[in-house]
């Protein structure tokens, strides 16, 4: 199959890169390298692909329509995986406009880019910052009322909507997997345990927003790639949106516990104010994904931690 990853040199991105080209695809990436993060980490992610004949690299912004016509005007590509991205919950206050450009422009883009080339499968990369505050004991898919309380949700909902509306009118076969909080090898630094790990490490103190007992459904990597692939083949239906989380919710505490236990060092603590758009708590129903993908999620959370622990070192 040939497979156009956008956002292909970040974390989630570069890692289905890989595995792609393991089973003999052929992969284009689209990327930008934005400097939301070291960019030095993103080349890092891509370097040894990047002589492999059936790896191929644009290096570009989503938002430029005349780029992306271009490319989707040389390549033919089966499906594309939609990733890229501007990705922080916190950093979409800071700078607004560029989350909707990157984030609903940039997908417009794309979608026109498929629509006048006549390609029809997209998997695109929501996220469950979607369901907001929910009060919900499990999060489905199919609750009535979204209230996102962050910019960045606010465009990935808006982004599904978006994906809807054109495989509706133009036979896009859409799959909206709404990532719950992602990390393994390779996590982006701005993430919680990837932070935490380097500063209990660095005897720095590990910054705790709130009283630690906000929870998240953490998704080992190698299960979201796993069911990215999955989501590729899928057939059944024009449009699905399913939930894509671990196998069960962790409070900050414990994630602290769970990392300084597997590094076998105490973590100095700093407990600061409750940051703005950060939702209290994610937990994943994992049914409708379990139905459709084949999925259950592999790797639990401890041996997740140490997986991502032995990387870093
Ligand atoms: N990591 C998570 O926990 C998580 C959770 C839910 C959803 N997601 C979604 O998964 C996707 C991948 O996330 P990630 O964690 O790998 O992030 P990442 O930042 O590592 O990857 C995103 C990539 O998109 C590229 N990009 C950003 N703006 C671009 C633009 N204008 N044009 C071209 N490329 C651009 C970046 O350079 C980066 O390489 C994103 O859509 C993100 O919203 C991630």
């Amino acid at each position: 199959m040939i497979i156009l990853i956008t956002g292909g040199a970040g974390f989630i991105g570069s890692t289905l890169a890989d595995k792609l080209l393991i089973n003999n695809n052929r992969i284009i990436v689209i990327d930008n390298f934005d400097d939301n993060y070291d960019i030095k980490l993103k080349e890092k992610n891509i370097s040894h692909n990047l002589a492999n004949p059936n790896y191929k690299l644009y290096r570009g912004d989503i938002c430029d329509k005349k780029f992306i016509n271009e490319v989707f005007k040389k390549e033919t590509p089966d499906v594309v995986v939609h990733l890229a991205s501007c990705v922080s919950v916190r950093n979409s206050f800071k700078c607004p406009e560029k989350y909707l450009k990157t984030n609903i422009l940039g997908t417009l883009n794309i979608l026109e880019g498929m629509k006048n080339n006549n390609m029809q499968k997209i998997v695109f990369a929501s996220s469950s910052s979607v369901y907001g505050n929910c009060r919900a004991e499990n999060f489905r898919e199919n609750l009535k009322l979204y209230k996102p309380i962050s910019i960045y949700a606010m465009t990935k909902l808006s982004c599904e909507q978006l994906l809807y509306t054109y495989c509706t009118n133009y036979n896009i076969n859409t799959v909206c997997l709404r990532l719950f909080t992602v990390f393994g090898p390779r996590q982006r630094p701005d993430l919680a345990i990837r932070k935490f790990t380097q500063n209990i490490l660095n005897n720095k103190p590990v910054e705790i927003y709130g009283d630690g007992t906000s929870c998240r459904n953490y998704t080992y990597i190698d299960d979201v790639i796993s069911v990215i692939c999955s989501a590729i083949s899928y057939d059944k239906t024009p449009f699905e949106i399913i939930n894509i989380g671990g196998d069960r919710s962790v409070t900050l505490n414990d994630v602290v516990k769970t990392i300084s236990k597997v590094l076998n060092k105490e973590p100095k603590i700093k407990k600061l104010p409750k940051q703005i758009g950060d939702v209290e708590r994610t937990v994943c129903d994992n049914s409708k994904a379990e139905k459709l993908l084949n999925y259950s999620p592999q790797t639990d959370f401890e041996t997740g931690i140490k997986n991502f622990i032995k990387w870093l070192k």
